[in-house]
């Protein structure tokens, strides 16, 4: 098992803190646990940008190169694009990914 720390966008609410198991992706952790600000409405097709999670910068080397379609479809989150941003259900969780910090956005519509 491997932790994930997920802040929301709104600071002054709690940090969600996940037990998960490696060799899914993050969308799909997220999903299971019935967390609330990923909604992921094509199920990891990579269609939908409703996934998107902001990724400490710390943490950004770490996580598997960023595809050209994925980064097409940052172009349609509904909150702006910043450095950190991903698609969760692209970032597949290994054991190195153990402690990863991930902010949520305001929104995914
Ligand atoms: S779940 Fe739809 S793009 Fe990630």
């Amino acid at each position: 098992m491997i932790t994930i720390h997920l802040q929301p966008h709104d600071p002054t609410r709690a940090e969600h803190t996940l037990q998960v198991q490696p060799g899914q992706s993050l969308m799909q952790a997220a999903v299971d646990a019935n967390l609330t600000g990923i909604q992921a409405d094509c199920g990891g097709l990579l269609t939908c940008a409703t996934c998107h999670v902001l990724v400490q910068k710390d943490w950004l080397s770490k996580l598997p190169t960023m595809s050209s379609d994925e980064d097409g479809m940052l172009a349609f989150t509904a909150q702006a694009r910043e450095p950190g941003s991903r698609l969760s259900c692209q970032i597949m969780l290994t054991e190195a990914l153990d402690g990863l910090q991930i902010t949520l956005p305001e929104s995914q519509y």
